[in-house]
């Protein structure tokens, strides 16, 4: 699957963000091994600390559903905002250096490796 395509279904997922207090939607898809897209939004909570971002909610989502293995994430946002430091610390650990492909709102994007958005990491 081509970066565009993996970016495409995560604006879909950044449609279903609930993201009422920041206004910042977030889309994310994962491709696993056996070529599943897996998808992920932000949801956002009135007890705000407990808000989850879209990245976390794609990989705990497919780790759950019994993929362990991914090819690449794609992540969507209004102005190609990248990933927080606790997505970063997970893409680390379960995604064993996929590309990440951060898009903004009109598919304009960037490739990351998680080695340089988080350089130094725990663990
Ligand atoms: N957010 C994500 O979904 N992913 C990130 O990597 C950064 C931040 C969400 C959390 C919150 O709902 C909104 O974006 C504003 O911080």
């Amino acid at each position: 699957m081509i970066p565009e395509d993996l970016i495409k279904k995560a604006r879909e997922a950044q449609k279903r963000a609930k993201a009422m207090y920041s206004d910042y939607a977030v889309g994310a898809a994962l491709l696993t091994t056996d070529n599943q897209v897996i998808l992920g939004c932000n949801i956002e909570s009135k007890a705000y600390p407990t808000t989850i971002c879209a990245e976390r909610v794609a990989i705990f989502s497919a780790i759950s559903q019994g993929y362990t293995k991914f090819k690449a994430i794609a992540v969507v946002t209004k102005d190609g905002g990248m990933p927080c430091g606790s997505c970063r610390q997970i893409i680390h650990e379960y995604s064993n250096g996929i590309p990440i492909y951060v898009s903004d709102q009109n598919e304009n994007f960037k490739t990351f490796n998680i080695s340089s958005l988080l350089p130094h990491p725990f663990g």
